[in-house]
């Protein structure tokens, strides 16, 4: 097909696909409309048109530092300056080549060595599927490994994301190994997700192992058997292991529990639990995205909370941006009339 007519079939299937999007928001409600949008973040075509369109860019920024290193440490310092901590993404997921997973792992470790250079107050995310967990364990564990030799080098940490429930045990092994082998400390971190009914179980043994632990509600698309499908209740679950995290027990094994969410309802019940357990503040941290709930970001910080904002940045930022607007359908609006203006 020709290159010309082939880019205007793309962009005429992304537009009947926002309009169905929109339709099915009016028809059935918001669970459908996630489903979508989570399908068109793996869509190799949506992601195609949608990168190749300047204005989309424009309009995922919101949430994406920049394109480079430079620009992900300048809003590192901007946030670190406002008193808030950091933890740096280089955007990027799903490679299928252990050369592509060597550049993301190398462009991390640059990242690691400005983050020293410049003093930033900033720690590192990093996605499996990005080091190579589909190509092989060796891989991703190897990649990991180097990560880690290089933030004891420049003094930062690293926390394993969690991805979609494929890899869930998977990325627990790894990081269970790493943990354990780490002859620097507790370098490693991990992610979990209040939405899969096995987190329970997850939160217990990690806190038996005083890990370190980002709690989060969930991104991806799960089915029914291994997630919860109502909102409601992955609230209530995570206030339920949000209050393991912060027990007695959990606090005598050295966990430190990172509590990822924007929900200002849930972050308050956990502050009211805290404040009855007469736990410090410094004992827990509240984690935020860049771009969301910035007003929030400061006023917890202002209350004297410990507040670290995630901030993404890279080429790589199409699925991440996909799920944001997933989160939340009133970016999506924003992206459309964006897109027609
Ligand atoms: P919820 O969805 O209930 O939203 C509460 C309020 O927050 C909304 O009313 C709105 O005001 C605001 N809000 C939330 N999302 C927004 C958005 N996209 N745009 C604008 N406003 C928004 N997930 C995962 O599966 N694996 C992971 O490793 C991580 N890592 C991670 C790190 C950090 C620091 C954060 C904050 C989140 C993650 N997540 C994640 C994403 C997480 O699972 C979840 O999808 C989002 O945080 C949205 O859920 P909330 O808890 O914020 O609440």
């Amino acid at each position: 097909m020709h290159p010309n007519r082939s880019f205007f079939t793309r962009i005429l299937l992304f537009f009947a696909t926002a309009t169905i999007t929109t339709i099915v928001l009016y028809r059935n409600g918001e669970r459908w409309l996630r489903s979508l949008l989570l399908y068109l973040s793996t869509a190799d075509w949506a992601r195609q048109t949608a990168t190749s369109f300047p204005p989309a860019w424009q309009v995922a920024s919101r949430f994406i530092a920049g394109e480079t290193s430079q620009d992900a440490i300048r809003v590192s310092q901007e946030v670190n300056q406002l008193g808030l901590s950091v933890t740096l993404n280089y955007l990027g997921e799903s490679v299928d080549t252990p050369k592509d997973a060597a550049a993301a792992r190398e462009a991390i470790i640059q990242l690691m060595q400005q983050i020293h250079q410049y003093g930033v107050n900033a720690t590192v995310s990093v996605k499996p599927t990005q080091l190579g967990i589909h190509i092989s364990p060796d891989i991703v564990h190897e990649n990991l490994q180097q990560l880690l030799t290089a933030a004891e080098k420049y003094d930062t940490r690293i926390r394993i994301d969690m991805e979609d429930s494929h890899v869930t045990d998977t990325t627990l092994n790894l990081y269970r190994r790493l943990r354990d082998e780490d002859q620097f400390g507790h370098r490693v971190g991990i992610v979990i997700q209040a939405y899969l009914y096995r987190t329970e179980a997850d939160i217990q043994a990690l806190i038996q192992e005083g890990a370190w632990v980002r709690l989060c509600k969930g991104a991806y698309k799960e089915p029914h058997e291994l997630a919860f499908p109502e909102k409601a209740d992955t609230d209530a679950n995570f206030l339920s292991l949000s209050k393991q995290m912060l027990s007695e027990e959990s606090r005598r094994r050295g966990m430190y529990p990172c509590f990822a969410t924007h929900d200002e309802k849930l972050i308050r019940a956990i502050i009211q639990h805290a404040r009855q357990e007469q736990i410090d503040k410094n004992a827990f941290e509240f984690q935020m995205l860049y771009g969301v709930r910035r007003d929030l970001q400061q006023e917890m910080s202002t209350e004297g909370y410990r507040v670290r904002v995630y901030i993404p940045y890279g080429t790589a930022w199409y699925p991440y941006f996909m799920r944001r607007l997933a989160e939340r359908p009133a970016n999506l609006y924003f992206f459309l009339s964006n897109l027609v203006r």
